[in-house]
């Protein structure tokens, strides 16, 4: 069995961690026999600055045509001023469009050696075993947009967000279809009390669960959610919600975990899946060599397990990564001091990982 992975560090920490991601996968390779390929193509700031584009067609091409996409992540303040079509972001916008990736799983667990490093109380976060299934091509993201227009003498810019019942439909079935395979609960979280989007994702949700009966379906509020998170995250099993919700609740719900540096993601739909960590490119440490490369290596496993199927090599890379953890080992994101852990960079952290694989 061949396979083709597509893999697109971009920008900032971005090009650190998709490389130690790699030599995991080599490894596990290695291990297990998968015959994995690479193919690395540029996307972001560093596709803008050698192609004048971020996302090149050949990238584009590249990733339709394999089996598997890992990304790191795009953008930094270099390219603050590029006009907004060109901007780096739209690289990791275009791929989720172009490969037709409607649906984003963020699975926060917390690992047992880091349940005294969350920012949150250990017994609110011990068990925490939640998904974030993100809309992720649709919603106001994608909607028509303004960056500028004159209306009675005042500069003014609209986004539009709009979603159509299909597009509600697809991701929710596939929340309770996730679901099924979990602890059979659904929280679907929009602002229904504002927005009309979300009466119409509120009445769609509701209509589908009636084939969904083994399956408990709640609605929240997205402030209420948000604060939810904080003080009773174990009441959570699948989160259905539309894009920028999404967005903004992953973040937050990735501090459960002790950092969002852990965090991985996959991205689906009909083609090509596509595996990144949540995070993004992180200016403020890139170049240094401290990144955490656990949410990109956690992103792989995702890799191993969603687009290839090689259940036992994801299995082998998640179980190394939680050893790694286990034995102490601590990027500085996840750091604390006069704990008995010790602090290592990107490359060491990875180097537990492999020798535990
Ligand atoms: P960010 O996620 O890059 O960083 C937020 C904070 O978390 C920073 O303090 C950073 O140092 C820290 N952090 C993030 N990942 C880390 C890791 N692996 N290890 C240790 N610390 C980590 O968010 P931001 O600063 O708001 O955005 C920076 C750039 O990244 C922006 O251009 C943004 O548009 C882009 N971005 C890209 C993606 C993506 O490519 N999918 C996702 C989010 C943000
Ligand atoms: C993410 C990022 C992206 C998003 C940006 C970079 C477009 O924040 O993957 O979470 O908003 O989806
Ligand atoms: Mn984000």
């Amino acid at each position: 069995m061949a396979y083709k992975i597509a893999v697109i560090p971009g920008d900032g920490i971005g090009q650190e961690i998709t490389e130690e991601a790699v030599r995991v996968l080599k490894a596990v390779d290695a291990k297990f026999g998968l015959d994995l390929t690479y193919e690395t193509r540029d996307a972001g700031g560093t596709a803008y600055d050698k192609y004048g584009t971020p996302l090149p067609e050949d990238t584009l091409a590249v990733c339709k045509a394999s089996d598997g996409v890992l990304f790191g992540a795009v953008g930094g303040t270099k390219w603050d001023a590029v006009e907004p079509a060109l901007r780096p972001e739209r690289a990791i916008l275009g791929l989720r469009k172009g490969l037709g990736l409607y649906a984003n799983l963020r699975p926060v667990k917390v690992a047992d050696a880091l349940i005294a490093h969350s920012p949150l109380k250990p017994e609110l976060v011990r068990g925490v075993d939640l998904v974030i299934v993100r809309e992720l091509i649709g919603g106001i993201y994608f909607g028509e947009k303004c960056e500028s227009e004159q209306v009675d003498g005042a500069e003014r810019a609209w986004d539009m967000e709009n979603y159509s019942v299909p597009e509600v439909e697809r991701i929710a079935r596939l929340a309770f279809e996730t679901a099924r395979l979990r602890r059979s609960k659904v929280t679907s979280v929009d602002k229904a009390n504002v927005l009309a989007t979300s009466r119409l994702w509120r009445r769609t949700v509701t209509a589908l669960a009636e084939e969904y009966e083994d399956v408990r379906l709640d609605h929240l509020y997205v402030d209420n959610c948000a604060m939810q998170l904080a003080v009773r995250p174990t009441q959570f099993d699948v989160i259905v919600t539309g894009n920028l919700f999404g967005d903004i609740l992953s973040d937050e719900a990735a501090v459960i975990g002790g950092s969002i540096g852990l965090m991985p993601s996959a991205s689906i739909g009909t083609g090509t899946s596509l595996f990144e960590p949540i995070h993004g490119s992180a200016p403020d440490i890139a170049g240094q060599g401290i990144a955490n490369p656990l949410g990109t290596i956690l992103s792989a496993a995702m890799l191993l397990r969603y687009a290839l199927h090689e259940e036992n090599a994801a299995d082998a890379v998640e179980a190394a990564v939680d050893e790694a953890l286990a034995e102490g080992k601590r990027t500085a994101d996840i750091y604390i001091a006069d704990t008995g852990c010790t602090k290592v960079g990107t490359r060491e952290m990875a180097d537990a990982v492999l020798a535990h694989l």
